[in-house]
């Protein structure tokens, strides 16, 4: 039997040589190792050997079969070796990959994320409401009057029911205060508003605006100021001179329009206006008292500051782009100057 298992390795030894294939290597394999192969075969023979030969025949029955074994593994591993190589043949991995065309994001999504990246840093969470709204969330809570032009049907998208598409963003304060759980609130609304205009450069059919609210017990002047200088200095840098010009919204007193001082080569500076903001009106914390059961928003005991920004126009300004309607034309050629 000993003769048998060296014959079986010296067999194996040889004929390993000549296997170039997958199949050929697995013929081997049944061939030796399989279940009518040889030295399967010859191991089966082990019950006959006499007790004092076990020992020896049995480590040889090992060692045959762990050379059999190591032939396969490391011809396996040459054949796969082969195939990679041939697999890659010609293909130089050196070579640097090929650029794929990259997307980037619009110049409005671009502000807009900046915008709201930096209100957050100031603690503001994102709230929203519909476009499609109905007049006491776009108008009559915000403390705007029956006759206020707005509310014309020359200036206001309004549906045969009765609805209208969004004005403003300020309608999601108002929202944003009847669903509260808690003060204080402290959200900003991006979203599109939409006005019945003439399209020309400065004037579009929709737009988008960016609403921030700030309700607490104790708010003053001094927050919503500090609060849109820091805002405004990170969007267009720390030595941006603003002004708060006093102006009139129904929803804040007092009210102020911001200014931004621009400087463009070539013509003398100029201020111009980039937001509305103010205290928040007690009417409309009465309004929305009058919604609620409980007393949160009780016109005595809070207080509130609100803004509102055009995002188109802080973009206009922040790239020097002369023509709103650039942003909607979805012309590449405009579009690739910002990715
Ligand atoms: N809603 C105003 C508009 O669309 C912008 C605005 C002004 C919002 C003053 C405010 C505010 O919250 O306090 O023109």
């Amino acid at each position: 039997m000993l003769d048998e298992l060296s014959s079986i390795q010296s067999d194996a030894l040889a004929a390993i040589e000549s296997i170039d294939s997958e199949s050929s290597l697995e013929e081997f394999r049944i061939h030796y190792l399989g279940k009518k192969g040889r030295l399967t075969a010859t191991a089966a023979g082990m019950r006959d050997v006499a007790k004092e030969d076990k020992r020896e025949i049995g480590q040889k029955l090992n060692e045959v079969r762990t050379t059999i074994t190591g032939l396969i593994d490391t011809r396996t591993a040459q054949l796969d070796a082969q195939k990679d190589a041939k697999a890659v043949a010609g293909i130089d991995p050196t070579l640097p990959a090929r650029s794929l065309p990259q997307g980037a994001g619009h110049p409005l999504s671009q502000m807009l994320n900046r915008a709201v990246d930096t209100l957050h840093q100031l603690g503001f969470a994102i709230a929203e409401g519909p476009e499609i709204e109905d007049e006491w969330h776009c108008f009559d809570a915000l403390n705007t009057p029956e006759d206020h032009p707005a509310r014309n049907e020359k200036d206001t998208f309004y549906f045969d029911s009765g609805k209208l598409l969004r004005t403003h963003t300020s309608t999601v304060q108002v929202r944003t205060m009847e669903g509260a759980k808690t003060l204080p609130v402290r959200i900003i609304a991006p979203g599109s508003a939409f006005r019945r205009d003439e399209i020309d450069a400065t004037h579009s059919i929709s737009f988008t605006q960016l609403e921030g609210l700030y309700v607490a017990e104790e708010v003053s002047l001094a927050d919503l100021k500090g609060t849109l200088e820091y805002f405004f200095h990170s969007i267009f840098g720390k030595d941006t001179e603003l002004r708060f010009r006093p102006h009139f919204f129904p929803f804040t007193e007092p009210s102020f329009e911001i200014d931004i001082k621009l400087h463009t080569a070539g013509k003398s500076a100029r201020w111009i206006e980039i937001a509305g903001c103010g205290m928040v009106d007690p009417a409309v914390f009465e309004a929305i008292h009058s919604q609620r059961k409980d007393d949160l928003f009780s016109p005595d005991q809070v207080s509130g500051f609100a803004f509102g920004l055009g995002i188109d126009r802080l973009a206009m300004i922040q790239h020097g782009i002369p023509d709103l309607r650039l942003f909607s034309e979805n012309d590449l050629r405009f579009l690739n100057q910002f990715a």
